[in-house]
């Protein structure tokens, strides 16, 4: 096939298929995923028919994880990421080394070397972000504790993995295998200076995240919000996103979709991440897709006969040794069962970061190819398996609740009520933050009822536009003659235009400066404040941009420009009469 034709063949041949099954499990009543992974078998190399590019095909999985991680972000605020660090960093570290001390134990049983035995543990030990996502947004509890503290806890292992990744290449010769040209990524340095070389990489990632973030990427927003073209707002988020996601793998080491979450917890802070999040949507929703399709693809289904007892023996792990270990980690710490039960099911799983390591491991050789399939089993296994695994933890979880009521309302309690209040206290610092925009924007069109006529997006976007300005009384805010540089709305207080025939006064809620702009003319009259004054400013530019894109918003200012000019001269033809009348009532 042609080289251009694969990726286009690739994601039509995924979505059709995926849509399709995608459909068909769903009225079979299991989880439209079940669907995308079958897709994914059916178009990969091991069975027949079409043939898509594998390659291609998880290089659009990993966008699918960049997007999601990025969603994920938009809605996780740095305060709720701190929140839940008491439970999500200890639980994962030690879900991490117990899962992978058991991996080895597994591989010694099998004779596999210790290398092989870390890789196999640590890629059995780590859970995929869209699997639990999935999971948790079907449950609606993405937003709850128990949800906080299982995106957390996945983000820790996830951060855990990259130093994996990184120190692995290094390591490999101690472990038995040979090192490999990977070995680049420390340029052959010793140990210790790899590892430091990684934390100082990783550290200096969190820096720019945390310090220059929250400054730089809302700034961008609003900079590009500012020029009304919702398509050029919805490139800018996408491009932030990937952007960062791709500088930071780059740059600093740590794996894209970490670089994109951090690039959505950054815009999360802003007034337009709501926007940000409804544009970026249909794309996450399109490459998760792709994601459990590509994962399908890469599935080898002769594994299952060859080497069923393996496959189980790795299932039993991730299922129920790994949902073991968090629910006990959970409770070791003092949180609810509830919670317990809800990590343990949405983490006994595993996916992306799996497959990159068992990848990783088989190039060091430091694990068989027998390795890599049984993890690739385990994971396409477990991922279907997971919908009723949750399921049977929210089972579990209503018969404790009436087993032992007590045990459920008194245990953790006092964690997760500590727990709950700081998560609420940052969704309603958020939701605050919100409503004063809300607000603000009511408040627009209280006082200048003019903009009741653009939609509520154009609203934001003059808000975005407006240029505070003040002034004292006995200032003189617009000169006659000059060139027109902007539009003044009054928000608060009064002014005088000095016009012939005497001072007209406008109010708070009234606008000037609309003539020149119109008519690219200077300044018809002087306008003086009579009294401490507050402006809303739109520049020339903007007014000429805003007002092109909204017709009858113009018409209605050109219609007072008119009224206005109308009289002005009528009180110039007026005051010219009582001139020449003056002199003969003289005489
Ligand atoms: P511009 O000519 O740009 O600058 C002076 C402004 O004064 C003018 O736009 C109008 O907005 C305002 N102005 C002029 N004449 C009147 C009037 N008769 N009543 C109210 N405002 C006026």
């Amino acid at each position: 096939m042609h080289q251009e034709a694969t990726l286009i063949a690739t994601v039509a041949v995924s979505f059709v298929f995926a849509a399709v099954l995608g459909y068909v499990a769903d009225r079979l009543r299991l989880p439209p995923l079940v669907g995308y992974l079958m897709a994914g078998i059916l178009m990969g190399p091991f069975t027949p028919g079409f043939i898509a590019d594998t390659g291609l095909a998880s290089q659009l999985a990993e966008m699918g994880v960049i997007l999601l991680m990025f969603g994920v972000g938009l809605h996780f605020s740095a305060g709720d990421l701190l929140a839940v660090k008491g439970i999500a960093i200890p639980g994962a570290v030690l879900q991490i080394v117990i899962a992978t001390l058991l991996g080895v134990a597994l591989c010694s049983f099998w004779g596999w070397g210790l290398g092989a035995g870390i890789v196999f543990g640590l890629s059995l030990s780590v859970a995929s972000t869209v699997v639990l996502l999935k999971a948790l947004e079907e449950r609606n509890l993405v937003n709850s504790a128990s949800g906080r503290v299982a995106i957390g806890w996945l983000i820790v292992e996830d951060l855990a993995m990259v130093l994996a990744l990184v120190l692995l290449p290094a390591l490999a010769e101690l472990l038995g295998g040979h090192a490999s040209d990977a070995l680049a990524h420390g340029g052959g340095l010793p140990l210790p200076l790899t590892i430091g070389l990684t934390l100082l990489k990783v550290g200096a990632f969190a820096v720019m995240a945390v310090v220059l973030g929250p400054k730089v990427v809302p700034w961008l927003l609003t900079l590009v919000a500012r020029t009304g073209s919702r398509e050029l707002f919805t490139l800018a988020v996408l491009a932030i996103a990937l952007g960062i996601a791709f500088g930071s793998a780059a740059i600093f080491g740590v794996s894209f979709a970490l670089g994109a979450f951090f690039a959505g917890v950054v815009m999360s802070e802003s007034n337009l991440s709501h926007r940000a999040a409804a544009d970026s949507l249909p794309l996450q929703n399109a490459f998760s897709v792709l994601f459990f399709v590509s994962v399908g693809m890469l599935f080898n289904p002769a594994v299952l006969v060859k080497e069923p007892m393996a496959v189980f023996c790795a299932l039993l792990l991730i299922i129920v040794g790994k949902a073991i270990i968090s629910f006990g980690v959970v409770l070791l710490l003092r949180y609810p069962v509830g919670m317990g039960l809800t990590v343990a099911g949405g983490l006994a799983q595993i996916g992306e970061f799996s497959f990159i390591l068992a990848g990783l491991g088989v190039s060091l050789g430091l694990m068989p190819q027998e390795g890599q399939d049984l993890i690739l089993a385990a994971a396409i296994l477990s991922i279907t398996l997971n919908p009723l695994v949750c399921f049977a933890a929210e089972v579990a979880h209503k018969k404790v609740h009436k087993k032992w009521p007590h045990l459920y309302d008194g245990y953790g309690r006092k964690r997760l009520d500590m727990l709950g209040r700081e998560l609420e206290k940052n969704r309603l610092l958020s939701e605050e933050r919100e409503r004063e925009h809300q607000l603000e924007m009511q408040k627009l069109v209280e006082t200048f009822p003019l903009f009741a006529e653009v939609d509520e997006h154009s609203q934001e976007e003059l808000l975005l536009l407006f240029r505070p300005k003040s002034a004292l009384p006995g200032e003189r805010v617009v000169r006659k003659g000059d060139r027109g540089d902007g539009m003044y709305f009054i928000s608060s207080g009064a002014v005088e235009v000095r016009v012939n025939g005497g001072p007209v006064a406008l109010e708070a809620g009234s606008f000037f400066g609309e003539m020149a702009l119109l008519s690219g003319g200077r300044r018809t009259a002087d306008v003086i404040a009579i009294d401490f004054c507050q402006f809303l400013v739109l520049e020339r530019r903007d007014f000429n941009m805003f007002s092109a894109r909204h017709p009858a918003l113009r018409a209605a200012v050109s219609e007072m420009a008119r009224e206005r000019t109308e009289m002005n001269v009528m009180r110039a033809k007026r005051a010219k009469q009582a001139e020449q009348h003056e002199p003969s009532t003289e005489s």
